[in-house]
């Protein structure tokens, strides 16, 4: 590889990586699986390493994936939270071993974890009390989510005993039984809420939940496996660990001691099978020098210490048979090739469908109907097809070929420039995007209309009593009581909730409208800056592209949907029906009730989030500002508000305002 070619598959590995970062940490909805997460960054890593001059403090080769949201205060961590240094074969474990024993004359031992999957967190006790719950962040500093970690009943709020420090950390990972995750997933399927694709993810978003009562009824657990503290009670990880259990924290029941890398090898194996009895999911083990002065000796790498390393266990995979694959075409027009597989079990379940993602992903695979295929089980829900056993190939195969028109309506696919992806340029008149179109029109975030699932809009279109959204409010009852699965009494509901959806405020009534690239933020912005759907029909491109936020690709968008005439004639049937195009005085609260005022705003918040409390702020003549100081009015405190901005506030003498309070005085409650 010349250093040009290296130059430009460093920085493309860096940005795919940092997205991948993000789906993982923040949206908790990953795309890929760990083993293939763990490639791209080992690749990144030789590569840095041969090239040191494009060596960079800010790739994630040197940082720490962060979880860091917008809607909680955050801490600094008093010991840096790392990770950890991972491998999949026995070899790269006893380099491990080796380097430690390069460093080191004296005989050790090593301490062998299961290492659960779920979200790390960082827990503060002070004189035996609970003081603060951070998670992992950035490394540097976390989230604080203690209110959230309190409703956690592993981990105890105040603790007594004699070995005890007056400070110290505790570590260790939140997660969720898998039987607590399958009841979780199957009430979300029922209220029509999208399904977490596994425990992991199910524990980390119901950590970052802005309403403890809901984190406490789903039932986490946290498994301890570090005790930080300047004065620990023993001088080896598993007496401490040991003690710490004896204090009330969960410690799993599995961890052993180990002589030499050979018992840990043996422990490794012995837990790749058994670990799928336990309640709750483990991705590989934790190997970790047992005395705490070595661990000091070896020290840390700019992201891990040198004293411990995860072995991880690769996702289970099968073999089958490629039967056919379909096409499927989503709400946006997006086509996924899917595959339809000879039935298999893997991890627990049958498998018989497996994602092909896009036409790059077949011809890579190079797959042929009849190949004897290798399923994976990653991150998501749906298994993958991770490679084909060539040794099965019938010569007289057929390779795999991409369609070139719509399954759906015939339309030739597109592809544009740069992307992966093919989609069905026929917006308007394709079924499965008019139905996914209907579907986001519905939905809680948009008009909220009950009773209409993706079942009843199928039958509807069927019927042809639905072509698009504007069909719903001609929708009667007498239409709906013969439909099947429909009687009275639901038909009289989902109009009920019909009639009901035309107060939906005006920036919902524009997200609802499903115009590409506009998003629930957006029309917000969108509905502040054009008060009325006409402001915005008749808006040109330039006007569109002042407001703050809106770029390029949002404005085109824009401008193409209202230059369609049957989007234009649906949006007349829909004013017909009352729904607002307007942004309704009544609803927004504007005024002038803080001018003047300097407000801070600190903490966590149930009714809105943080942004929204800027804007509101804003809206009634208000300044937001993020240090507190003499010409602060007062802070507008949600829970768990960060102490070093009360003690300020309490040495200057400046009130603190709680949300009720707030929404009180600008009318919104
Ligand atoms: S030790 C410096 N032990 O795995 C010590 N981590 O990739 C670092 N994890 O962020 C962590 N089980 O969230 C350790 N028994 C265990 C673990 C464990 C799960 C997680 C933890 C950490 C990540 C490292």
């Amino acid at each position: 590889m010349t250093k040009s070619e290296a130059k430009v598959r460093i920085e493309k590995l860096r940005i795919e990586i940092v997205e991948h970062n993000k789906r993982y940490y923040i949206l908790n909805q990953p795309s890929i699986s760990d083993f293939e997460y763990d490639i791209m960054l080992n690749e990144l890593d030789t590569l840095e390493k041969k090239f040191p001059e494009f060596v960079n403090e800010s790739s994630p080769t040197h940082r720490v994936g962060s979880d860091i949201t917008k809607e909680f205060e955050q801490y600094e961590h008093r010991y840096p939270m790392l990770s950890l240094g991972n491998t999949y074969n026995e070899e790269e474990l006893r380099e491990f071993d080796n380097r430690i024993r390069k460093v080191t004359s004296e005989s050790f031992e090593y301490v062998c974890e299961l290492k659960f999957d779920g979200a790390s967190i960082s827990i503060s006790y002070k004189d035996g009390v609970l003081i603060r719950a951070i998670t992992r962040g950035d490394g540097n500093k976390g989230d604080d989510v203690t209110l959230n970690v309190k409703t956690i009943k592993s981990i105890p709020h105040k603790i007594t005993g004699k070995t005890i420090p007056d400070e110290f950390v505790i570590r260790g990972e939140i997660v969720m039984r898998r039987a607590v995750f399958d009841r979780l997933n199957e009430d979300r399927k029922n209220a029509d809420i999208a399904p977490f694709a596994n425990p992991r993810n199910a524990a980390a978003g119901t950590l970052k939940l802005l309403d403890p009562k809901i984190v406490a009824s789903r039932s986490l657990d946290c498994m301890i496996y570090f005790l930080l503290s300047e004065n620990l009670p023993f001088s080896s990880h598993f007496d401490n660990l040991k003690e710490a259990s004896g204090w009330g924290f969960m410690v799993a029941e599995s961890i052993r001691k180990c002589s030499n890398i050979e018992s840990v090898i043996e422990f490794i194996f012995h837990w790749e099978t058994e670990r799928k009895n336990l309640p709750y999911d483990t991705d590989g083990v934790v190997v970790k020098v047992n005395s705490v002065r070595l661990q000091g000796e070896l020290g840390f790498t700019a992201k891990s210490p040198r004293w411990a390393i995860a072995y991880k266990y690769k996702a289970e995979e099968a073999t089958t048979r490629l039967l056919s694959v379909t096409f499927q075409i989503g709400r946006t027009g997006n086509v996924t090739p899917v595959a339809n597989l000879e039935p298999v079990l893997l991890s627990g379940s049958t498998v018989k469908r497996a994602t092909l993602h896009n036409a790059d992903q077949i011809a890579l695979l190079d797959l042929h109907l009849n190949d004897m295929v290798f399923v994976e089980k990653g991150g998501e829900i749906i298994p993958k097809i991770v490679g084909v056993d060539h040794s099965f190939r019938n010569e007289t195969s057929k390779m795999v070929e991409f369609i070139t028109n719509c399954p759906e309506c015939g339309t030739p696919l597109v592809r544009n420039e740069g992307e992966a992806n093919h989609f069905c340029p026929n917006y308007l008149h394709c079924p499965p995007q008019i139905k996914g179109r209907i579907e986001h029109f519905i939905s809680r975030k948009a008009m909220d209309i009950d009773g209409l699932g993706e079942e009843t809009i199928d039958l509807l279109y069927n019927k042809n009593l639905i072509r698009n959204v504007s069909d719903l409010y001609d929708l009667q009852s007498e239409q709906l009581i013969p439909l099947e699965r429909l009687g009275e009494k639901s038909a009289s509901n989902i109009l009920k909730s019909i009639k009901q959806s035309v107060e939906t405020p005006y920036p919902r009534v524009l997200f609802a409208l499903g115009i590409r690239h506009v998003g629930e933020t957006v029309a917000k912005t969108i509905s502040n800056n054009f008060t009325t759907i006409d402001d915005l029909i008749n808006a040109d491109p330039e006007q569109l592209k002042d407001v703050n936020e809106i770029g390029p690709k949002i404005a085109s968008s824009i401008i193409a949907y209202f230059s369609d005439k049957e989007n234009i004639e649906i949006i007349r049937r829909l004013k017909l029906a009352g729904i607002k195009f307007y942004y309704d005085a009544h609803e927004i609260t504007t005024g002038n009730t803080l001018n003047n005022k300097t407000i801070v705003i600190s903490g966590v918040f149930l009714k809105h989030s943080r942004d929204v409390y800027k804007e509101l702020i804003e809206k009634n003549g208000g300044k937001n500002s993020t240090s507190v100081s003499g010409s602060t009015s007062f802070i507008l405190a949600g829970n768990n508000m960060g102490q070093s901005k009360k003690d300020k506030a309490e040495s200057l003498g400046i009130p603190l305002m709680s949300e009720t309070e707030f929404l009180k005085i600008i009318g919104e409650d």
